[in-house]
């Protein structure tokens, strides 16, 4: 097969001041409720999270969920940017310790974190939120990676809490066969 270059849809390189993203926050958060609102599909939900971040922050690489598929195992998707590493286990990675730990991860320097998993050497900096349902279940997690060192704060980590916790009460809906 012949070898190719995926080339990203955005540097992930310039960065925020706190105040900034803030306000950005502040704007899309509304939005991105109202397009949740009274759809009950876990999946178009997380596409539409996942769509409406991406594009709004100018810091931001890869971003993208991964789903929880089983006790201790993590599973990509849906997602936006260059190819992401498709299976994380709970005992790996920056993905591994937010799913363990049921807490919010914020790594300054990917390169500094013991077992962080490089699915893009590009990336330089994340922060990874675990998701719950209603029941507190941790169903999955939200990294973000940004090429910029230090990207990502507490005002991420708060505003991407608060949006995460739309998705609780939503569930996958199962595909119709004909
Ligand atoms: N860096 C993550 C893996 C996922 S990707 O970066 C898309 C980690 O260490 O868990």
């Amino acid at each position: 097969m012949a070898e190719y270059t995926l080339v990203a849809d955005k540097s992930g390189d310039v960065r925020m001041s706190p105040e900034a993203k803030r306000a950005r926050y502040r704007e899309i958060a509304p939005h991105i409720a109202a397009v949740l609102d009274g759809e009950p599909d876990l999946l178009a939900s997380m596409a539409s999270v996942v769509c409406l971040l991406h594009h709004a922050f100018p810091y931001y690489y890869w971003t993208g969920f991964y789903r929880r598929v089983a006790e201790r195992e993590l599973l990509v998707g849906p997602y936006q940017g260059t190819l992401g590493c498709l299976r994380i286990s709970f005992d790996r990675g920056v993905c591994g310790a937010a799913a363990r730990e049921r807490r919010t991860q914020i790594v300054a320097d990917v390169n500094a974190f013991p077992g962080h998993i490089a699915c893009d050497d590009r990336s330089a900096s994340e922060i990874v939120v675990p998701v719950f349902d209603a029941g507190d279940e941790l169903i999955g997690v939200l990294d973000v990676d940004s090429t910029l060192p230090a990207a990502f704060d507490e005002v991420d980590r708060e505003e991407l809490e608060a949006i995460l916790r739309l998705l609780r009460g939503k569930r996958a809906l199962p595909v119709v066969g004909p």
